[in-house]
This record gives structure tokens, C-alpha cells and sequence, in this order.
């Protein structure tokens, strides 16, 4: 599968939309915002709140956003994007990227194009000077951890039994690998 990547400009409704689309549709949700009893963590992501995003990149916490492109049809397929010194990271004494990934056509899962992302993520945060990157999977969402685990990545740690999915709750696992120059 030839893929690329193109950074994303939040300034063009139609890209913004897309992206509320795909992360507000229930199959994908359930699995990147955390869940309790009473529902989600979050309220629903609105074009305006995807649109804010470009004001989180800041010299503090550099951010990278792109899209992941299927090369032939010029399709908008899904999102990957790090965050350097984002405080949601668990790992300590490094300059750690946090990794973000969500493939939103269904039809172009389990075909290689989480590992092609993720080796993008990780070159652009070998490139802005990191040397480890840090991805959370909750535990219920297998093909993440499998995407992480077959790349090389480690356990790191386990944030406790915190979220709730289906009549019980689930750790947020910690995946970590060290960047090699
Ligand atoms: C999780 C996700 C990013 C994985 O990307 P992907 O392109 O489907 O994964 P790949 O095809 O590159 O596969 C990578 C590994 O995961 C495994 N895998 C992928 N999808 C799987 C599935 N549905 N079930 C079991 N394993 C799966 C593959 O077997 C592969 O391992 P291998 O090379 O050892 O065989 C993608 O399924 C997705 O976007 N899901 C919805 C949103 C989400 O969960 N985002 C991640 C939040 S942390």
C-alpha cells in the first residue's frame, strides 16, 4: 500500500469536519476517549475544537498533525500526530514524543498503514530531537497494542483500572520505545 503524509491544515473547514467525523463516530471514540459509568470523558469534537488545534503548537509543546493519504486515490484516510512534552506522558528523564493514531476508513485497517504511520511519527520525533516515544492503548483495544508490541515498543506501565467499557473497567497501557540515532 503506497501511503504519504501531508501535514494538516486547520484552516480549511472541509479538513476539520473531516476529522470530527471520524472522531466522533462511536466504533473509533470507544477506543481513543477515555469512557466512565456516565458516559464519555469528553464532549463530543466539534469543527471549531478541531480547528483550535493549530494553536497548540508552541514553542513548549511542539506539535506535528497530519493526515495519511492513500497515494493512488489521493484519499484522506486518517490522522497521526506527536506532541513533544505533552503532560500526558509517564515516561521521565527524556525528551519524549507522544504518538496519536487513528486510521478513520474502516477498509484500510490491518493492512500495514498503523506501522507506516508510526515510523513517520517516529523519524519527524527523531528529527525534533526526541529520543523516546510514548503511545497509549487502552486495554481493551488490541490491534493498537499489536501495532505498538510489533514494532518494538515496550510495556512501560499501566495508569490503573480507570475507565469504564462494557459493565467494567480497563488500564490505560503505557507503550514505550527508546529512538536510536
Ligand atoms: C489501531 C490502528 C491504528 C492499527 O493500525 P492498522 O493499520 O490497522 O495496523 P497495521 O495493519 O499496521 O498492523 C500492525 C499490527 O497490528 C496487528 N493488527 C492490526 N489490526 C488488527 C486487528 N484488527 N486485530 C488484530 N491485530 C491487528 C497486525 O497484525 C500487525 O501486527 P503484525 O505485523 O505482527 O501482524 C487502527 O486499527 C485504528 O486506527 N483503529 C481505530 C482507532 C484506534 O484504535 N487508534 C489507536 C488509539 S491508541
Amino acid at each position: 500500500m503506497r501511503i504519504q503524509f501531508t501535514e494538516i491544515d486547520f484552516t480549511l473547514r472541509d479538513n476539520c469536519e473531516l476529522i470530527a467525523g471520524w472522531e466522533n463516530d462511536p466504533s473509533i471514540r470507544v477506543l481513543v476517549v477515555p469512557q466512565l459509568p456516565n458516559g464519555n470523558t469528553r464532549p463530543p469534537v466539534t469543527v471549531e475544537s478541531v480547528q483550535e488545534r493549530a494553536t497548540r503548537n508552541t514553542p513548549d509543546r511542539i506539535r506535528v498533525d497530519l493526515f495519511i493519504v492513500d497515494a493512488v486515490t489521493h484519499e484522506k484516510i486518517g490522522l497521526c500526530d506527536l506532541s513533544v512534552n505533552h503532560p500526558q506522558v509517564i515516561t521521565r528523564g527524556n525528551k519524549v514524543a507522544w504518538l496519536g493514531l487513528l486510521i478513520g476508513n474502516p477498509s484500510y485497517r490491518g493492512k500495514g498503514v498503523g506501522k507506516l504511520a508510526v515510523a513517520e511519527l517516529e523519524r519527524r520525533s527523531r528529527e525534533l530531537g526526541c529520543d523516546f516515544v510514548e503511545a497509549g492503548a487502552f486495554e481493551y483495544n488490541l490491534p493498537s497494542q499489536r501495532l505498538f508490541l510489533s514494532l518494538g515498543y515496550e510495556p512501560i506501565g499501566d495508569k490503573g483500572k480507570i475507565f469504564f467499557h462494557e459493565g467494567r473497567y480497563w488500564s490505560d497501557l503505557r507503550f514505550g520505545k527508546r529512538l536510536l540515532e
